[in-house]
This record gives C-alpha cells, structure tokens and sequence, in this order.
C-alpha cells in the first residue's frame, strides 16, 4: 500500500526550480533511497513532505490524505517525520530529555514522555548515554540522536537526510543496521545518503534525482547500471564531491 505520494510537484524559488515536476511513492514497509548530486534538491523534497515548505505546484499525498497545505507538527501527529542534515541537538539538555521532546508528541504525562523517551533511547543503541549532555556525544552519536528524536514521535515514515555523512566503516554498519531493523517495528524510511555502498546495500527501491527532476526509480542494480544516472552522478562519485557532517 501507498504510503507517501508526490505528485508532480514542483518548488521554486524565484528562477531556480529547486523540484520540477517529481512524482514517486514510498510504500508501506518499503526502505526507498533518495540520491543525487549537491543541490540536486534531495533535502527540498523533504522539506516539502514535512510540511517545512509548501510546493509550488503539485500535491503530496501521506496514508490518503493531502498534507502538502499542512502544518509540520499536523504531518507529525499524522505519522510523517524528518530527521535533519545538518544535526542540531538541544546541545545542553541531555540525550533523554532531547528525545522526551518528541515524546511529549503523543505523551500527556513527563512520567509516560520519559518512558517512552528511554524505550527509544535504548533502541537507538544510546542507552548508557541517556544522562549525558547532547553537545559531549561523538558525530555518530549526534546522528543517533536525530534518529531517536524523530523515532520518539512514533512515526509511520521516517525521512532521514544524510545520517551516515561522516561516520567511519564501523559506524555505518551500525545505523544500517538500525535502519534495517526500523521496519521490523513498522516504520518505513526515505532515505537521502550520499554513501553509494551503504544506499545500494540499504534501499529496496532508489530514486535519482537531478537538477530538480526524477531520472531514475528502480531497484539499486538497475539503477547503478543506468547511463544517465552514471552520467550525472555516479560517474562523479570520486571527483570532489563532498557531503555535509
Ligand atoms: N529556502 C531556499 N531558498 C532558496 N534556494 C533554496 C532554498 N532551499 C534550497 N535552495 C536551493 O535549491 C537547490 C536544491 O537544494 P537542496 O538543499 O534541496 O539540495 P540537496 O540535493 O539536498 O543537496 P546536498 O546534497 O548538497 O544536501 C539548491 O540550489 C539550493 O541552493
Ligand atoms: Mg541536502
């Protein structure tokens, strides 16, 4: 079953079409993987679905219902959130109190917040890091974190913008891992990711996107094998492109 729709939409921002005309879905239980070149427009789609911008033209569609108009925190409550490239935890509260805040989404109580907060901490592996002060955890821990907030808010679709950048082979292994294991507890992802290895060994299903348009939405062999997509990307994976930490 569907679960998030573009449909032909577009943003621009005065004469840079950022998005032009991009439609694909993410399925229920689906790990799709969204690549392309820098400012291919990768983080504006998320944007879009999030509710953090409105499109310039065009609808999308999340679990039958238009959410393209709506509020983030009305796309939230239904079950969509996004986790950010550039990571920005609350750098004095703790792991466990930056992750209660997404909690308080469907929590009335700092008791059940809490609860719920510690469950998801431990899942993301940061459990005997609860107590300590966000701002004193190493990059792969940040990027845990960005997981664990968006996860306390208990969504149905994760968007989750560059979580691996800047972590070494071992610590890559490890979020794939959780990635991999989000769907075991019903939660699909949208996955942006720079590392070639890592999306191709990830996604069920990637999308490419470039200078705003699809050119590509296909199981990651066939993607990786297609012309246009080596041409616009793959082909330069090694040729100065960066990622963001
Ligand atoms: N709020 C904005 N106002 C104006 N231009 C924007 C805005 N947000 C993004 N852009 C531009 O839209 C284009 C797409 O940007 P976007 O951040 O979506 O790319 P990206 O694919 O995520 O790139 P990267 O891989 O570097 O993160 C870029 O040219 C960017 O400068
Ligand atoms: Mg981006």
């Amino acid at each position: 079953m569907s679960l998030l729709q573009y449909k032909n939409v577009s943003m621009h921002f005065g004469g840079l079409r950022a998005t032009d005309n991009v439609s694909f879905e993410v399925k229920e239980n689906e790990i799709v993987g969204l690549i392309g070149p820098n400012g291919a427009g990768k983080t504006t789609l998320f944007a879009m679905a999030s509710g953090f911008l409105s499109p310039t033209h065009g609808q999308i569609w999340f679990r039958d219902k238009r959410i393209d108009r709506l509020t983030a925190p009305d796309i939230c409550e239904a079950g969509l959130v996004r986790t950010y490239q550039i990571v920005r935890p609350f750098g004095e509260m703790t792991v466990l109190e930056n992750v209660m805040i997404g909690a308080f989404l469907h929590c009335r109580s700092t008791g059940r917040a809490r609860e719920q907060a510690m469950r998801v901490v431990e899942r993301v592996g940061l459990g005997p890091r609860a107590a300590q002060v966000a701002h004193t955890l190493t990059l792969a821990g940040r990027k845990r974190l960005e997981v664990a907030k968006a996860l306390a808010t208990q969504p149905k679709l994760l968007l989750l913008d560059e979580v691996m950048a800047g972590l070494n082979v071992v610590e890559i292994t490890e979020m794939l891992d959780l990635v991999r294991s989000l769907r075991d507890d019903g939660v699909s992802v949208l996955v942006i990711e720079h590392n070639m290895q890592a999306i191709m060994r990830l996604s069920d299903r990637i999308i490419v996107v470039h200078h705003g348009q699809k050119i590509a939405d296909g199981e990651p062999e066939q993607v990786a094998s297609s012309a246009e997509v080596i041409a616009a990307y793959l082909g330069d994976q090694y040729k100065g492109h960066h990622a963001h930490a």
